[in-house]
């Protein structure tokens, strides 16, 4: 449907997680006038659900030096090293300025940061909130800024695609909002500078971490737009989320690797420690080592989980430094307390993305990305332990900088009016604005119409199949072939008028369907094309890392007709 409103704006943050809210406030701090887009509310995302932490030196004897280097070490060889270290150097004081913009951190008994330990960390580094509720904390108060200010939000607003001007430079975006009165239906924002914050893509797979909205979106409308994307292949499993039976599927809850961090044990039905000696972390070591250790012992027992021990924290521990997940144990009848956890690697973290150069500038003029969306270079090959809400707080502040030096307040192109308060979107032409390389049609984008929402849980399967913590030539093949089976049955049905009139309405489960698979697409490609085992990319076929063919990146820009 073309669009039926539009604003106008100076920037327009897509997502309401630590980047997009972080974004939007320091946007606004410029004297930008900032609009940010959310597709359900504004506490919906990845953010609020992070248990254990940000990453900073912020402890005694800690240095940025230090940070870098345990998150290089955890790349795997893919991390730029310029990007980690504006990270590390900048995140220290980009927490502050969290904390003065009204986050409450745990604090230790001298009254400072309390820090704990994670995977891959040497040393205890990570600050956290409420115990283990750090990301609803940061959500909180951040949200409450952005309420404070002069940010307009507009939630229940599903971005669609990227809008840009006759140069193809970055014009707005448009966007299918339900329920907001006057802002009802398919409109468009107006703004120079996009930023995408859209969080990640768990939901690709049966069982992640990721709340239901984590459907790709901004990868997705990067794709379309001719952005370029990278290290799509490189999904990092969370090793200990807690397994509720073969069946269980969606977002699954998390037992945060700071429970290791302060000394529990993963251990088997036999309650061997089967970490011990694969690394001399043992439970601490990388995420990646951990998840296929896990793995490696469920496939030797012919098991579907093994367990994380921390009886020995007893029942004051857990109340006090856990209480999230002990509440999620105790939901499901587990008692940590008094018994093991059940636990199994689910998918957690996208760590590629929209490429972008330090300062958040993607491939295309005025399209940014922020956080899961984007990828910085922070992570390589393999997220280490909270650096993620790091990257979103550091990288965030580094973009508004951009976007206020190079589209200061007022400089978007003027558009031909189409009413104030919104008309009919201009047509082509000279300073008028068009989707990017996939117009929103009737019931179709670009040249792939629409899935039925139903899509979702086959794209689920087919990659949890194919393509999840262990792959193969043949299991990746058979998930492209099942993917490209599912898109020409998707084209077909659009080719028969009477089943167009069956087809997908356009809505926020059809959009969504339509974005996890062309990221599942992509996904799956790379994952094919990488053959070395890296980082979070596991390949049974070929099990060694291979740093002369492979210490490189892959890089997708799809050409229109592949979009
Ligand atoms: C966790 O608490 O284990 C998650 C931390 C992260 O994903 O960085």
């Amino acid at each position: 449907p073309a669009p039926g409103w539009f604003i106008d704006a100076d920037v327009v943050v897509v997502g309401s997680g630590v980047a997009g809210l972080t974004t939007a406030l320091r946007c606004s701090a410029e004297g930008l006038r900032t609009v940010v887009v959310t597709k359900a509310l504004l506490d919906d995302g990845s953010t609020r659900w992070a248990q254990g932490g940000i990453a900073a030196a912020l402890g005694e004897g800690d240095t940025p030096e230090q940070h870098l280097e345990d998150t290089l070490v955890a790349g795997a060889g893919l991390c730029d090293e310029k990007a980690v270290r504006a990270l590390v150097t900048e995140g220290p004081d980009a927490v502050r300025r969290l904390i003065a913009t009204g986050a409450r951190f745990d604090t230790d008994g001298a009254g400072g940061i309390a820090l704990t330990r994670e995977g891959g960390h040497h040393r205890r580094r990570i600050a956290h909130a409420g115990g283990d509720a750090t990301g609803a904390e940061i959500s909180r108060a951040l949200a409450a800024a952005i309420r404070e200010g002069a940010v307009r939000v507009i939630e229940h607003a599903l971005v669609l695609d990227l809008l840009t001007d006759a140069e193809g430079r970055t014009a707005g975006i448009t966007l299918h909002v339900m329920g907001e009165g006057q802002h009802d239906g398919v409109g468009a924002v107006h703004a120079p500078a996009v930023v995408l914050a859209t969080g990640g893509m768990g939901q690709v797979f049966s069982a992640t971490t990721n709340p239901p909205v984590s459907t790709g979106d901004g990868v997705a409308l990067a794709l379309r737009a001719g952005a370029e994307v990278s290290d799509l292949e490189f999904v990092q499993f969370h090793p200990t989320v807690l397994w509720l039976g073969p069946d269980s599927e969606g977002q699954q809850p998390l037992v945060s690797e700071a429970v290791r961090g302060e000394g529990a044990h993963l251990v088997d039905a036999a309650g061997t420690r089967f970490m011990v000696g694969q690394h001399e972390l043992a439970e601490l070591a990388p995420r990646d080592i951990v998840a296929k250790g896990i793995m490696r012992r469920m496939r030797e027992q012919g098991a579907d989980h093994m367990f994380l021990d921390a009886r020995h924290f007893g029942a004051g521990m857990w109340e006090n430094r856990f209480p999230t997940i002990l509440a999620a144990c105790r939901a499901h009848g587990i008692d940590p307390v008094t018994g093991p956890v059940p636990v199994a690697p689910a998918a957690h973290y996208a760590s590629g993305g929209v490429r972008t150069d330090l300062r958040g500038r993607t491939t295309v003029p005025g399209l940014y990305a922020c956080g899961e969306v984007a990828c910085t270079g922070v992570h390589g090959a393999n997220r280490l332990a909270s650096n993620s809400l790091l990257e979103g707080l550091v990288f965030a502040e580094r973009i508004a900088g951009t976007i206020a030096e190079a589209h200061p307040a007022g400089a978007a192109r003027p558009l031909p009016a189409g009413g104030p308060g919104g008309g009919l979107p201009p047509a082509a032409g000279e300073g008028s604005a068009h989707a990017a390389g996939a117009p929103v049609e009737g019931g179709s984008r670009g040249g792939m119409p629409l899935l039925a929402p139903e899509a979702r849980r086959e794209i689920q399967r087919i990659m949890t199949n194919g393509a999840g913590v262990l792959r193969s030539a043949a299991s990746l093949e058979q998930a492209a072939d099942a993917l490209e089976a599912l898109r020409l049955s998707a084209l077909h049905e659009a080719g028969d008028t009477d089943a167009v009139a069956k087809a997908a309405e356009p809505g926020v489960e059809s959009w969504e369907a339509t974005n996890l698979l062309l990221v599942a697409r992509v996904l799956v490609a790379a994952a094919r094309e990488r053959t070395e085992t890296r980082g979070c990319h596991w390949r049974e076929d070929h099990p060694g890392r291979d740093d002369a063919g492979w210490r490189r990146h892959i890089v997708v820009r799809l050409t229109p007709d592949r979009r």
